[in-house]
């Protein structure tokens, strides 16, 4: 597939793409969920029954997460915003920073930022690399126990729906990267964009997602190959 035609890529990724980074991925085999109950570490009824257990969740996932490096497949992504004659804009459902890392400029955190907190207070959203806890007071508001990991727990709203709406109806190639497709509404994105019939979708992913039959085009492979590829021949 040339790029002659394309004037905007929409690019969304899952766990798979920082799998080759050492993140874990969440549904598969020594996945995150088959080792911990996600109602109690991603829902605010978990957070609300035992905070201490959810800080030290993601405090673990917080310290992992800054011996990180950003993988080819990240580095590729970057490569090709930078290369692109037209808009590439990244809608992320993972909370790492490796897309930043490895250069990309245009994401979108729709599940939020393990490197970021936020105050059930005040509202504030500010960077933190250290460990978090009930006892520390929120720095804008100085109230204590409300500081939670800036990341969108099942049951709440993902964020930054209102900039994803727009991208996916302008673009003209979607890809999806490294995801199970079995989370919403991330997982209905290729729907979407087939129903405006527009955009040519291509599915990368290690196996068949769960929706790996309404892309256009699906490429099976570990992403640290398959996605420098595909966008060295995109670029070509
Ligand atoms: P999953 O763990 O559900 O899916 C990861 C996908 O990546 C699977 O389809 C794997 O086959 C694939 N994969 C694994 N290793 C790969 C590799 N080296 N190269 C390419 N693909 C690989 O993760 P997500 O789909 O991202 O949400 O999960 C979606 C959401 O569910 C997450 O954002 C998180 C989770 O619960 C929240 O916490 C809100």
């Amino acid at each position: 597939m040339s790029s002659k035609s394309i004037n905007a890529i929409v690019i969304l990724t899952g766990a798979g793409i920082s799998a080759e980074s050492g993140l874990g991925t969440f549904r598969d085999k020594d996945g995150i969920w088959t080792k911990v109950n996600l109602e109690d570490v991603a829902t605010p009824e978990g957070f609300a029954r035992d905070p201490v257990m959810v800080h030290e969740f993601y405090n673990s996932r917080r310290q992992n997460l800054q011996n990180a490096e950003p993988n080819a497949a990240h580095k590729a992504l970057a490569r090709l915003e930078a290369e692109f004659d037209g808009d590439v804009t990244i809608v992320t459902q993972n909370v790492d920073d490796l897309h930043e890392k490895g250069g990309s400029k245009n994401i979108i955190h729709m599940h939020g930022e393990l490197l970021k907190i936020r105050c059930g207070n005040c509202g504030s959203v500010r960077e933190w690399l250290q460990d978090l806890s009930q006892d520390i007071p929120c720095p804008a508001c100085n109230t204590h126990g409300f500081l939670r990991p800036h990341v969108v727990w099942f049951g709440e709203m993902p964020l930054l729906l209102c900039d994803i709406e727009p991208a996916l109806s302008n673009c003209d190639l979607f890809l999806s990267i490294g995801t199970s497709g079995n989370v919403y509404p991330a997982a209905s994105y290729v729907s979407q964009v087939r129903q405006l019939g527009r955009a040519r979708s291509v599915e990368l992913n290690l196996e068949p997602s769960e929706g790996a039959t309404l892309f256009d085009e699906c490429i099976h492979g570990p992403a640290t190959e398959i996605v420098p590829a595909f966008v060295d021949q995109l670029l070509a």
